[in-house]
């Protein structure tokens, strides 16, 4: 062991007090009921499901919403935290239902905004602004909080590695059949990645206690688990998103079109939810100190608007410790040490190649023309652009291997 630094960063303390159980996943499992009226607002949802494979959702939220108590609103201070992020949810989904209408999306929908009914629009912007979230949703609201599991307690605490597939299934689905099937499995593989993403939080945490405290075996074991981490985040979504899984034929015009939002807010094109706002991966960045360069860092950057604020104040503070675990393996690591970064970066960069064949293909689908609702960078009508999102794969790519020591050295 070397010299001990004298003080550890505080976001370690952070980390074990709010993460480290569930990592960017919710700390208590989703709530499943409101209580007094709030009922209502998670039952309509999948009430909808035939109307929106079909004609439209539309008529059916603006009847039910009428009928709603008119005193919603003076309630929520009631409400705990849990059950306010419960109906937050609820009406982030019946958002963007009310959104799209019904899939496969009608081309017009892209084109207008729509008057939402001002109850549903009112209470969901009272919440959005409480939890300090853009009005619209997010891979947090839609997803995060949109599960249950026989094996945890709704509203209270649990452990994500209790989660695996076979336990975990959308809580309020929107779509039957088939569709209803995918969006099942399109939430699981979320949620489920984000759940295995802990373990890259937890070895990026004691790498960069061990670069603070000069442990080289300490360095070296952290780094260990981390490449051993990220590589189980990787194999977990790509065991999802195979094409006899998450069918490349449904998903782009079933499954993901609910997930955008793409209007515009005082200037601003809010994306929906993304792949982006997967805190896993921004983490393991961070921990390896990939910059956030080039239009794909760039919108990893911004995508941070839409997670909790409690998660965007820990990236910001792992943002200040970005070099310190490099700085360790090429300052004082061993050569083992230093393999075991570029192992880790390598993985990252074998997710990302992956991501981008398996991402393209999903985007190209069966080929024909049909309309899409990508989210994030990629919004748009109609047009396939799977080569746009290879350029911006590529470009993360390139950032990434750019980590590795091994080149510096050349
Ligand atoms: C299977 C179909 C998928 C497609 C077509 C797809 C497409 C995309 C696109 C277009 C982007 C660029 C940013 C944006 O515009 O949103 C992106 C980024 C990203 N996606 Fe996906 N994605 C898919 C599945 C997934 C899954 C299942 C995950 C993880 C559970 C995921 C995680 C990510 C991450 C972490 C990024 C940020 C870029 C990076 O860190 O390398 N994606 N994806």
């Amino acid at each position: 062991m070397r010299h001990a630094s004298p003080t550890l960063p505080t976001i370690l303390d952070t980390f074990e007090r709010q993460f480290a159980r569930t990592g960017f996943l919710p700390p208590q499992a989703p709530v499943l009921t409101l209580p007094g009226p709030y009922q209502v607002v998670p039952d309509l949802i999948p009430t909808l499901a035939s109307a929106y494979g079909d004609t439209g959702v539309r008529p059916l939220i603006r009847e039910a919403v009428a009928s709603w108590p008119r005193d919603l609103h003076a309630g929520l201070a009631a409400l705990d935290a849990d059950q306010r992020d419960a109906l937050l949810s609820a009406t982030t989904i019946l958002m963007h239902l009310y959104r799209w209408n019904a899939v496969p999306v009608d081309p017009a929908r892209f084109h207008e905004h729509p008057e939402f009914p001002r109850a549903l629009a009112h209470l969901f912007r009272t919440l959005s602004d409480a939890r300090d979230l853009p009005p619209c949703g997010s891979l947090y609201t839609l997803k995060y909080l949109n599960w249950r599991s026989p094996d945890v307690t709704p509203g209270e605490p649990y452990d994500a590695d209790t989660l695996h597939a076979g336990n975990v299934r959308i809580a309020h689905p929107w779509q039957e059949g088939v569709a209803g099937e995918q969006l099942d499995l399109w939430i699981q593989t979320f949620v489920l990645a984000e759940a295995r993403g802990l373990g890259v939080l937890r070895a990026g945490m004691a790498a960069l206690r061990a670069a603070h405290k000069q442990d080289c075996a300490a360095l070296e074991a952290a780094l260990e688990d981390l490449h051993h981490a990220i590589r189980t985040v990787a194999r977990g979504i790509n065991v999802y998103t195979r094409f006899h899984v998450i069918r490349t034929d449904l998903w782009r015009v079933h499954t993901q079109p609910t997930f955008g939002w793409g209007l515009t807010e005082q200037g601003r094109l809010l994306e929906g939810a993304s792949g982006l706002q997967l805190g896993a991966t921004q983490f393991a960045d961070l921990a390896l100190g990939v910059p956030f360069s080039g239009p794909l860092g760039g919108a990893l950057l911004a995508s941070r608007a839409y997670l909790p604020p409690e998660q965007r104040a820990f990236l910001t503070a792992w943002d200040g410790h970005r070099r310190d675990v490099r700085a360790g393996v090429t300052g004082w690591g061993g050569s083992r040490a230093r393999d075991l970064f570029d192992a880790c970066v390598q993985d990252m960069e074998r997710w990302r190649v992956s991501h981008r064949e398996r991402g393209s293909a999903y985007l190209r689908g069966d080929g024909r023309a049909h309309v899409m609702a990508s989210t994030g960078t990629q919004f748009s009508a109609g047009t396939p652009h799977d080569q746009d999102f290879r350029h911006l794969m590529n470009s993360r790519i390139h950032d990434t291997r750019r980590q590795r020591i091994a080149d510096d050295l050349l």
